[in-house]
């Protein structure tokens, strides 16, 4: 099977290149490659490979930029979602795609779950939800995964700057009313794996249909931005790095720290389809935490 993965030097189009190769043939053109924000090139170059499964890693994921790149924005985040949607249509082929807990207002206290109105407070949640609605009205064979808080070991991530603040600064003020599971990219790309080892195994038949639609994925657990902050401080001081040497980490509310786009209190997303569809869940947030620390 040809599985075409876009967005290969991202956070998780670089695991899936790895988790997803045990599944056929990757190929993961770079942005030079395959530029998401161009339709019509995306379009026949797509044709031209013709994957069996497209796996869309690929986003405009600047969440504050995207306040000023609207147009930029919305061509990868919607318009591209949609050429790949209508490609995978005509070739019969799957596409799964990534979206986020930005397409939700944040109201309330409960998880979302999939069935949850959208109502996004930004221009970045407002193209992703723009592209998950093109998706689903282009082509039947899709996963919309929904995740939230992305990190790993490369990449622009809230981990690695973490890592390098405490080092840098006497003190950090971070928020502590915004409320999310933060999620390893590897635990996307093997979940996304193992998934699609499932709906591609000949031991589900041809008269199973596949469940194809949206799901919430995400680790287990939630914490603020503060308390990821924390069990980051803890880790480095586990692995032997001075206290004294790292930043006092002091709590403040969003409205302390004001942002070109607003971001939803609650990012809480329910979990459950995923576990009663595919029999999957994400290890809680400080399990796959500790094991992204650990290089391994
Ligand atoms: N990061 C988060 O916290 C978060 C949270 C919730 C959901 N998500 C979703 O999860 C998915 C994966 O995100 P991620 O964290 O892996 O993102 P990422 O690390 O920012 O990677 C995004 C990838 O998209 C590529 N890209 C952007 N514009 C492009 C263009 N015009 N043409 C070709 N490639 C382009 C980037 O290429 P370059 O490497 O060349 O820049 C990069 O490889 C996305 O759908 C995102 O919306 C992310």
């Amino acid at each position: 099977m040809r599985i075409l993965v876009t967005g290969g030097n991202g956070q998780v189009g670089w695991e899936l290149q790895r988790t997803l190769a045990c599944l056929g043939e990757v190929v993961a053109p770079g942005r030079a490659g395959l530029d998401m924000s161009q339709p019509e090139t995306l379009r026949a170059a797509v044709r031209a490979l013709r994957p069996r499964l497209i796996v869309n890693a690929a986003a405009y994921t600047a969440v504050d930029r995207a306040e000023s790149e609207r147009d930029l924005a919305y061509a990868v985040n919607a318009e591209a979602p949609r050429v790949l949607a209508e490609v995978a249509a005509e070739l019969g082929a799957t596409l799964v795609h990534y979206s986020t807990d930005y397409v939700f207002d944040g109201a309330g206290e409960a998880p979302f779950t999939e069935e949850a109105p959208v109502n996004p407070l930004n221009v970045y949640g407002a193209s992703k939800a723009a592209g998950e609605a093109a998706i689903r009205a282009a082509c039947d064979r899709h996963l919309i995964f929904r995740t939230s808080w992305v990190y790993g070991r490369r990449g622009a991530n809230f981990l690695l700057t973490m890592q390098r603040l405490l080092r840098e600064r006497p003190e950090l003020k971070i928020v502590d009313d915004q409320i999310g599971a933060p999620t390893w990219a590897r635990s996307i790309a093997e979940a996304t794996a193992l998934i699609m080892a499932q709906i591609e195994s000949p031991a589900r038949g041809a008269d199973r249909p596949a469940p194809w639609g949206t799901y919430h994925l995400t680790q287990q657990g939630a914490t603020s931005w503060f308390g990821f902050a924390e069990a980051i401080r803890a880790a480095l001081i586990a692995q032997g790095e001075a206290a004294n040497a790292l930043a006092r980490l002091t709590a403040i509310p969003s409205s302390e720290y004001p942002t070109p786009a607003p971001r939803p209190l609650n990012s809480r997303l329910a979990n459950a389809k995923l576990a009663r569809v595919f029999g999957l869940q994400l290890p809680d947030w400080r399990v796959a935490l500790g094991q992204a620390l650990d290089g391994s």
